[in-house]
């Protein structure tokens, strides 16, 4: 079989670990593929930065855009960031072009998805973002595919790895708020902005996307009620644990039926979480997703929720599947129609 001809936008932490990845497993990713993932292309901001990795064997694009009209490509692969901008503007013409797409970009799935997913079906191009939600943890493939016979009521976790890391060095070493946000960074767990990550901003695009495939309804990031962790102090973590909690930065959703209408509620906050209950234990950055399905039951997704090894792993797995020519539950044709509750109002919880 011809391989699968790729561009990246965005050589960062994630693109970056995309290239070593493809790099280092390349036979066992042609063997599950049918077969071999060729970089073509590459583009980033500035063409002389070390990231550690050869460059040479593929062309640059110095405007990532153009790597939507090249004709040597199959699927662009945006892992540049931002709701907006350059990325969401690859996004449409790669798509209308009829390449497929592969993101990790959930600040643009949350705001554009809809948009997105009409655009893929429409040109008849295959759009993945497997990445875009809990790092390596195959959770979208898990709810949209692995759940597909279950109405899910309801999804609840830890969806942000910063937030998660930061949580629980300050509980075990008592360091502060902003020096522990300064190795998440230096990581490469943090977002371009961080205030995205402890604002709680990125976990509320998180839910919404998961919400989305969850109950099969539009993607509604404006309804999530979002408050994040950039006001938790030291004191509070300690006075927390001597009251048998610790604190974690949950998103949770739930979707009930009132008076024949199904309503959606989402909220992203700190909780006081029991220390016996299984989200307590997850440290670092670590993920946990809870769904509960009406007759699965309960299923827990955790693993590795940022950095450039678990987040590559997830985006190189969305280009096996267009490799082997798999189609994906679509995502532009809600089957349910919800209102969405208003904090204030949150349906039958
Ligand atoms: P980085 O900031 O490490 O990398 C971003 C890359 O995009 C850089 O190579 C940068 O170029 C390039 N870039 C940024 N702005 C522009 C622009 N205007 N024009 C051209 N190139 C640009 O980000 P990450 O790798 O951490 O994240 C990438 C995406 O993956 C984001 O959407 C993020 O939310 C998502 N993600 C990240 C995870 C993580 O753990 N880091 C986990 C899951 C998702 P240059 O290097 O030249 O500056
Ligand atoms: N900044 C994000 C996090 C990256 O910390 O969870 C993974 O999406």
């Amino acid at each position: 079989a011809e391989n699968l001809r790729i561009a990246l936008a965005g050589l960062g932490t994630v693109g970056a670990g995309v290239l070593r990845l493809l790099a280092e497993n390349s036979e066992v990713i042609a063997n599950r593929a049918g077969r071999a993932i060729e970089v073509v292309a590459v583009s980033a901001r500035d063409r002389a930065k070390d990231r550690g990795v050869d460059l040479s064997p593929y062309a640059w694009e110095d405007d990532m855009t153009v790597l939507a009209a090249r004709d040597d490509i199959d699927v662009v692969v945006e892992l540049v960031g931002g709701s907006d901008g350059p990325a969401l503007t690859l996004a449409r013409k790669s798509l209308a072009s009829g390449k497929g797409l592969v993101t990790a970009n959930k600040a643009m799935v949350a705001h554009h998805g809809l948009e997105l997913a009409k655009l893929a079906e429409g040109n008849g191009a295959p759009l993945r973002y497997e990445a875009a939600v809990a790092g390596g943890i195959p959770v979208i493939k898990g709810l949209a595919e692995g759940a597909a016979a279950n109405r899910i009521e309801r999804i609840y976790g830890i969806l942000n790895g910063t937030c998660n890391y930061i949580l629980s060095e300050m509980e075990t070493t008592g360091r502060d708020f902003s020096d522990v946000l300064a190795d998440a960074q230096a990581l490469g767990y943090a977002e371009a902005d961080p205030t995205f990550d402890i604002e709680g901003v990125d976990a509320a695009h998180k839910l919404s996307i998961l919400a989305s495939i969850a109950y099969g309804t539009e993607l509604d990031f404006a309804a999530v009620d979002t408050s994040g962790i950039s006001r938790i102090r030291a004191a509070d973590i300690s006075q927390a644990r001597d009251l048998g909690y610790v604190i974690r930065l949950i998103g949770l959703s739930d979707c009930t039926d009132k008076d024949g209408t199904r309503h959606l509620f989402q909220r992203v906050a700190p909780y006081l979480v029991p220390v016996k209950h299984p989200l307590a234990a997850v440290d670092g950055p670590t993920n946990a997703v809870v769904a509960e399905g009406n007759h699965v039951g309960r299923l827990l997704f955790q693993g590795a929720g940022a950095g450039d090894g678990p987040t590559a792993s997830a985006v190189v797995a969305d280009l096996v599947d267009i490799a082997r020519g798999s189609s994906m539950a679509p995502f532009s044709q809600p089957v349910d129609t919800l209102q969405s509750s208003t904090p204030a109002d949150p349906g039958d919880r």
